[in-house]
């Protein structure tokens, strides 16, 4: 277990307040970069020179004398109107840490500081990616890009969960978060006076037609065992009570949890808009705009930093969550581990992206110990080959 000192912890706990205090966007995280950088540099760890614009690489340990593993937080905040009354509550109006990644940025600066005072003792070298931009999905795409994650054999990463209690820890093997996509259409007919419909091609019948429709991929395509979600979440088409318009647009998301019903769901999709329009006599306009795949935990890997963190934490197979999580973009890359780490679990709770969303600092102990355990247990499995 992470020597984890009281005193320790209350200095977590004031930087975490301090991060809370100062959110910034996706992409702009210029502030939090420059304060990560010089908590690690403080503390003797080497920050690496990189093209990225916000977020922080730095690395611990002997490259000679061993393999590489990575440990990720996300650094980015949310548009939010915070409202919490905590007395560290934003001061950057409008903008606000609503999902917590205040909390896991400071467990990974703990977890960096105890590797590294522990540095001599470790058989090979841990990365630290302090990542930007998870809420727009593109920060783990630039790491990835960028090549820190060429020389990794695994990387492990968590989001914090308001569900579940501070001790508390969920993971299991294979999709964890759902893959996200967005999809745009726009349905395209004749317009014509209300009163006169035969003239025209109604693009709002078309449009309610194919929202109804959409519902049978779930019903009746996709296994009744697997999970997947197809929600329409914004119509627009018409201006007033007396004239049938030429266009109509509508937009949602689908989340799914394995590959292939992400593809079967995005067939069946496109064939029910083209043939109900056609059949009606409009065409369709797709666009399909990617989001993260599947958070797809690794299936020898997640057993045992499953097994390795029952000595610091309660241990459970969580339900998936319908949220998409751009670790997923490293998981194509390399093999991953993601949990669910306690960081409230009274019944009241928010969720994620409220308003009102609180982590309890008392989870901040388990989510280092996470990191830094882990570390341990993988680096010993990838360079001693140790039968774990
Ligand atoms: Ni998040």
């Amino acid at each position: 277990m992470a020597n984890l000192s009281n005193e320790f912890l209350a200095e977590l706990t004031e930087i975490r307040h301090y991060i809370h205090q100062h959110p910034e966007l996706s992409s702009e995280e210029y502030q939090t970069t420059a304060f990560i950088k010089e908590k690690l540099t403080g503390w003797g760890i080497d920050v690496i020179d990189t093209p990225l614009k916000t977020g922080v690489i730095a690395e611990i340990g002997n490259k000679s004398k061993g393999k590489t593993i990575a440990l990720r937080a996300d650094i980015d905040a949310l548009p939010i109107l915070e409202k919490t009354g905590l007395d560290f509550a934003s001061e950057n109006l409008g903008v606000m840490h609503a999902c917590g990644h205040d909390f896991h940025q400071t467990s990974l600066l703990g977890a960096a500081k105890i590797l590294k005072d522990n540095e001599e003792h470790l058989n090979g070298r841990i990365r630290l990616i302090f990542q930007p931009a998870e809420e727009n999905h593109r920060g783990a795409r630039e790491v990835v890009a960028a090549g820190y994650l060429n020389d990794i054999q695994a990387i492990i990463g968590y989001h914090n969960h308001p569900g579940l209690k501070p001790g508390e820890i969920g993971l299991k093997s294979g999709g964890i978060m759902a893959a996200v996509d967005h999809f745009k259409v726009d349905i395209i007919g004749r317009g014509t006076h209300a009163a006169n419909p035969q003239l025209g091609v109604d693009v709002l019948v078309i449009t309610s037609q194919i929202v109804v429709q959409l519902q049978s991929i779930v019903a009746r395509n996709i296994a009744p065992q697997d999970s997947v979600v197809v929600s329409v979440t914004h119509i627009k088409g018409g201006n007033t009570w007396n004239v049938l318009p030429d266009t109509s647009f509508f937009e949602g998301t689908i989340r799914s949890f394995s590959n292939e019903d992400r593809r079967y769901a995005k067939a069946r999709f496109a064939e029910i808009i083209n043939h109900t329009a056609a059949a009606y006599g409009a065409t369709a306009k797709i666009t399909w705009l990617d989001g993260p795949p599947v958070t797809d935990n690794d299936s020898t890997l997640t057993p045992l930093v499953f097994e390795n963190s029952k000595q610091f934490a309660k241990v459970f197979t969580p339900i998936s969550s319908n949220a998409g999580e751009d670790f997923a973009d490293y998981q194509q890359v390399t093999p991953g581990v993601f949990a669910f780490i306690g960081s409230n679990g009274d019944a009241d709770a928010a969720g994620w992206h409220h308003s009102d969303f609180l982590v309890k600092d008392e989870g901040l102990a388990t989510a280092v110990n996470y990191y830094v355990e882990n570390s341990y247990l993988l680096l010993k499995y990838f360079n001693d080959g140790e039968k774990l």
